[in-house]
């Protein structure tokens, strides 16, 4: 979400003059966007700061400094007492204001610091048509959360659940294809809670009826979707993984642990027994589905016990890939008052183990592909000379050697080895071929 938000900034800031550079030294502008998920996350924004002022001290040309993202959001007083460099401290909801900040601190007057809420004004201020580099692109359909897991810093930064109407996604998504986009996820904090409506019409549409339409548009062939919750995985979207045609045959749906106590002190609203039944009528719609999942390890209270269940259901589900983290207590979240917080060798241990297990299914699922035949969206040129680099339908990095005419089309491409984080090929032929 902030790599999307960051090109938006980027979209809206274009039209004022300014261009990306590849480093800050002697920019005339440089945007923090901050992540607040973990402590770690947090602490670098501080340190990063304390190198960027000074850069801003020796630098040639004037600097503005602005800090955005969801630290800014949970911290921008603070932010501003300890580090005087910077200029600007705006939340998620507000980055649309940054020009118009932008110009008001040139001229040392109005507010530094903007943390308002109200997501639909951004979405409406955004320029509507995209700048895309790549054949791949995000494109945001809904912001927010409100179900509130009790570890979790998202419904207090980035605000209540909130979805864009379908009209601008469509346009959006439009304007990606025209500029030769290929593939598109659509992101969201939780995105299969989708529920916008047509301008002008009463009903809500489901994420499920919005994949289906998205893939109707001329030179969207891959759709993928992400973050989604298992209690908003309904029937039609499940079913959309297996007859839609578009639709990547991915998921990546977190479960977080595999012990329906520490589910429910989570209050993650589901169970171990529903998430497996959900993965299970997902593999049913499209047996080659790859599944990935997030985790936290040494929430409060997890027992040696609960910690092996979940250990069992990784065992069970072997995902594809996944995302494991040691339980942070984030200031403000219910699960930081907890008892029995778990002592940190305890977690550091816990998070060996499943990191090791997740790895060994990691390397599997990629090694399972060697033999075949799999379309490639060619993304770029690889660090040989002769070699590209693409993306299976599996969400893996593919390596081999081809020319680089065939960036931003789809190609068949036998698979000959693989690795823990990318796969080898040759390609098969250079007929292009749909998904
Ligand atoms: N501590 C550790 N991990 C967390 N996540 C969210 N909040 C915390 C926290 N307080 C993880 C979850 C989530 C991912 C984006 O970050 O696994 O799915
Ligand atoms: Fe955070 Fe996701 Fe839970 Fe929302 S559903 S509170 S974003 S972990």
């Amino acid at each position: 979400m902030n790599e999307y938000d960051s090109e938006r900034i980027q979209d809206m800031l274009r039209p004022l003059g300014y261009e990306a550079v590849n480093s800050p030294e002697n920019a005339n502008l440089v945007v923090l966007n901050t992540c607040h998920i973990r402590e770690k996350a947090t602490e670098k924004v501080y340190s990063e700061l304390g190198r960027l002022k000074k850069l801003k001290t020796n630098s040639a040309e004037p600097m503005t400094i602005a800090v955005a993202g969801c630290v800014a959001q949970a911290e921008g007083g603070e932010i501003m007492r300890r580090q005087p460099a910077v200029d600007l401290v705006l939340g998620p909801q507000s980055y649309h204001k940054l020009p118009e900040m932008i110009a008001k601190v040139s001229r040392s007057m109005g507010d530094r610091l903007e943390t308002d809420f109200d997501t639909l004004e951004k979405f409406d201020a955004l320029p509507k048509t995209r700048n895309a580099s790549s054949a791949t692109a995000f494109l945001s359909v809904q912001e927010g959360c409100d179900k509130f897991c009790t570890f979790c810093v998202v419904p207090y930064t980035r605000g209540a659940e909130n979805s864009r109407s379908v009209n601008d996604i469509v346009f959006e998504a439009r304007s990606l294809a025209a500029q030769g986009v290929r593939e598109i996820t659509l992101l969201g904090q939780n995105v299969n809670a989708y529920h916008g409506k047509e301008i002008g019409k009463d009903d809500e549409w489901t994420l499920g009826r919005l994949i289906r339409h998205l893939a109707r548009i001329g030179g969207i062939d891959r759709i993928r979707y992400s973050t989604s919750h298992p209690r908003d995985m309904d029937d039609d979207l499940i079913v959309a993984h297996g007859d839609c045609y578009s639709m990547m045959p991915f998921l990546h749906l977190p479960v977080q642990s595999g012990s329906n106590k520490i589910l429910k002190t989570m209050n993650r609203g589901h169970t171990r027994e529903r998430y497996q039944e959900i993965i299970e009528k997902v593999r049913t719609a499209r047996s080659d589905t790859a599944i990935a999942s997030d985790f936290i390890v040494g929430f409060p209270g997890e027992t040696d016990d609960d910690f092996e269940d979940t250990m069992n259901l990784v065992r069970d589900i072997e995902y594809a890939i996944a995302y494991s983290f040691k339980y942070s207590a984030r200031p403000g979240t219910p699960a930081a008052e907890l008892p029995r917080q778990v002592p940190l060798d305890v977690q550091n241990e816990r998070l060996q183990k499943l990191q090791t297990l997740l790895r060994e299914q990691q390397a599997k699922f990629n090694a399972s592909k060697i033999g075949e035949i799999v379309p490639v969206l060619v993304t770029g040129r690889g660090r040989q000379v002769g070699q590209v680099h693409g993306r299976s339908p599996y969400q893996q990095a593919v390596h081999f050697e081809a020319p680089e005419s065939l960036i931003g089309k789809i190609v068949e491409v036998k698979i000959e080895a693989a690795s823990l984080n990318a796969l080898a090929g040759n390609l098969e032929i250079q007929r292009e071929k749909a998904a």
